[in-house]
């Protein structure tokens, strides 16, 4: 079975949003083009997640340059570590991912920072090696819903957009190729074509859900 997982970063509730207005778009007409398909939500504002903390940060450092054996670490730091392994395999368990956040200050919401620092780990989802980073995750694909005050898929400001290019980039260090991006911007930039370009977002959402 296909297993699809929905990730929001946005502190709003589905009305008050945008973004998750057409997120929720894109998944109710997923929903029903792939009935068999499983899908999980995954709230980076309304849930808990394991991230990185002192302890873990100073567990790798032991481990890594110490040569320290797991189980000499003390029972918080084993079970922060072991925390975040389990939830960098479940992300990884997924097939395929759908991304809603909005632009914030240029970048993505502290939120999904935190949410791609959980889920690259060396030694799980990706490694280095000679040539750079390798990721393990192979045959997957996700879509990424970003929504924006201004413009940047294209313009004077597209090399300000430091949101999806680096999601994008993220997710093919990891090994997903597959990125496709659904910008709905530019609806505080030109208020009177506001309802316009969501409207457009959400048919444009509802359409690549099919196909997705
Ligand atoms: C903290 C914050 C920072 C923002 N920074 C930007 C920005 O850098 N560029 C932009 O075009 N819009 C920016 N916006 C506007 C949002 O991207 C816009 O309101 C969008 O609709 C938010 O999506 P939502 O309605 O799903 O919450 C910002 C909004 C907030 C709250």
């Amino acid at each position: 079975m296909t297993k699809v997982l929905y990730i929001t970063a946005n502190p709003k509730s589905v009305e008050e949003s945008v973004g998750l207005t057409v997120g929720k778009a894109f998944i109710k007409s997923y929903q029903e083009s792939h009935p068999n398909d499983e899908i999980k939500e995954l709230h980076l504002y309304q849930e808990e997640f394991p991230t990185i903390d002192h302890d873990v940060i100073n567990s790798w450092d032991r481990l890594r340059r110490e040569g320290l054996e797991f189980s000499e670490l003390n029972q918080e730091a084993q079970e922060k570590i072991n925390n975040l392994n389990a939830f960098a395999d479940m992300v990884a368990g997924a097939d395929k991912y759908v991304f809603v956040s909005p632009m914030w200050n240029w970048g993505t919401p502290p939120r999904l920072k935190e949410f791609i620092d959980s889920f690259l780990l060396v030694g799980k989802t990706f490694n280095y090696e000679n040539n750079g980073p390798v990721g393990h995750l192979k045959d997957k694909k996700a879509i990424h819903i970003q929504i924006s005050g201004g413009i940047y898929s294209q313009g004077p400001f597209a090399n300000m957009d430091h949101s999806h290019p680096y999601l994008k980039q993220v997710l093919n260090i990891v090994g997903i190729d597959d990125v496709d991006v659904l910008y709905v911007e530019g609806h505080e930039f030109d208020r009177e074509r506001a309802d316009e370009i969501i409207r457009t977002g959400i048919s444009e959402a509802q359409n690549r859900a099919k196909t997705f």
